[in-house]
């Protein structure tokens, strides 16, 4: 939630309407580095943000109670301890999603969705360690360390098939995902979900349809 106290954030922008931010870098903010909230019609392209983990808070960008805004071109480097929760998204690509380059560094730890409800998304919950839009990507031997990731109340429905995917890097896979009353059906009635997992270690708990085979109960 927003600070209403607008100097933690190191921007705020509250109850506007039509407001264009570009090109401006952010580092080790003490909250929030932009904060977005009960607005309308809001474009953020070229923002830098950096925050290392001993950073106060690693949100890049919060958007609340906000409708129309577009966040393009920006490059966000927060690290761990980041949790999403009571969300909804509707027909979107992705629903939850983490991804990392082959041959990079680093972590990604610390990561929690809860209570996400999605509608006719394609990918609803997603890990991607093998991301790579331009295509041309080799196999290498690092890769980011993907841990303690928590699926918790992640329910609706997908537009593929393929509703979860967890696909880890070959190298050092992805250990401690946990997921708890996660059900996502397929959104054409009658068609079944599939999971997928690559990679993936952890542990399910109650219901988690469609059953993912890599996490023991
Ligand atoms: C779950 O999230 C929705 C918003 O998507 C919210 O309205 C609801 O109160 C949340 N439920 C719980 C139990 O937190
Ligand atoms: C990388 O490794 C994965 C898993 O073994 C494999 O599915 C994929 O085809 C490989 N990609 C390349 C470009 O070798």
């Amino acid at each position: 939630m927003i600070d209403y106290d607008a100097r933690v954030q190191s921007l705020a922008l509250l109850h506007v309407t039509k407001a264009q931010v570009l090109g401006l870098s952010f580092k080790n903010s003490a909250m929030m580095h932009v904060a977005i909230g009960m607005s309308v019609g809001v474009r953020i392209s070229n923002l830098k943000i950096t925050a290392p983990a001993e950073s106060p808070n690693t949100d890049g960008i919060h958007v609340e109670r906000s409708r129309h805004v577009i966040i393009s071109d920006c490059q966000i480097s927060t690290a761990e301890g980041i949790h999403v929760s009571d969300s909804t998204i509707v027909r979107t690509d992705n629903g939850v999603r983490i991804k990392t380059w082959q041959g990079a560094t680093g972590f990604a730890r610390d990561i929690s969705f809860r209570n996400i409800s999605l509608t006719e998304v394609r990918n609803p919950i997603i890990i991607d360690q093998f991301y790579c839009p331009r295509g041309g990507c080799k196999n290498e031997t690092s890769a980011v360390q993907v841990s303690d990731v928590k699926f918790i109340g992640v329910k609706g429905t997908s537009a593929n098939d393929m509703a979860i995917r967890l696909e880890c890097s070959q190298s050092s896979g992805c250990h401690d995902v946990v997921m708890e009353d996660v059900d996502i059906r397929n959104a054409v009635p009658g068609e079944q979900a599939q999971a997928f997992c690559f990679n993936a270690h952890g542990k399910k708990a109650k219901v988690v349809k469609p059953d993912v085979p890599c996490l023991s109960y």
